[in-house]
């Protein structure tokens, strides 16, 4: 069984897939902790599901290095086999990359390379493209630009706005969020031959 830490400063809609997909006995991976950078609102699904719960308030402390060591020291104590950054609205610190990649991955509302960075689903609007995607890269040190572990398109439709076209991304980032955790659990995935081609 594997192990997973989900980070989120949202409301956490990846993070309840996962938790409802891991309510099946075959599925072979169960969320151990959850953890935040903020009193994110789906810190709530913890106390649903009966899984813990903690915070790494970011404002909390002097720099970026300085919150990924903390982040770093609650995370380990999970033992995690896989960290799923599912919606964490920060750029996690070298440290924590070092300390977790590859089983560090992360979910983005766009066709990578494609509208990298914390506005992917409003920087296609504004290009006007007619389609987009969703990804689920491996995380390194470049602002969205890992190793590619799986993605699909998404079109853009006309009266689309953020919200709407967003809320259409949302479920397949889910599906391919739970596909690839399956498929790293059965080995069929292999991260670490991902990040060295
Ligand atoms: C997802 O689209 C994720 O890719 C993006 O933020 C959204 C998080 O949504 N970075 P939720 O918190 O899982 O509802």
């Amino acid at each position: 069984m594997q192990k997973l830490v989900v980070l989120i400063s949202g409301t956490g809609s990846n993070l309840r897939a996962l938790l409802e997909a891991s309510e099946d006995a075959e599925f072979p991976a169960r969320v151990v902790a959850i953890g935040a950078d903020r009193e994110a609102d789906g810190l709530v699904l913890g106390e649903e599901f009966g899984i813990p719960t903690f915070t790494v308030p970011y404002t909390a402390y002097p720099d970026r290095d300085a919150w990924g060591d903390a982040l770093i020291e609650q995370v380990r104590q999970w033992e995690p086999d896989l960290v799923i950054l599912s919606g964490l609205m920060r750029l996690v610190p070298a440290g924590v990359v070092d300390a977790f990649s590859p089983y560090l991955i992360n979910t983005h509302p766009a066709y990578l390379p494609e509208f990298p960075g914390a506005h992917g689903v409003r920087d296609a609007l504004a290009a006007g493209v007619d389609q987009t995607g969703a990804s689920l890269i491996v995380v390194d040190n470049s602002v969205d630009g890992g190793p590619i572990i799986a993605q699909e398109r998404v079109p853009v439709l006309p009266g689309d706005t953020e919200s709407t076209l967003h809320d259409r991304i949302k479920p397949v980032e889910r599906r391919l969020l739970i596909q690839a955790v399956l498929d790293i659990a059965n080995s069929h995935i292999d991260l670490k031959e991902l990040t060295a081609s």
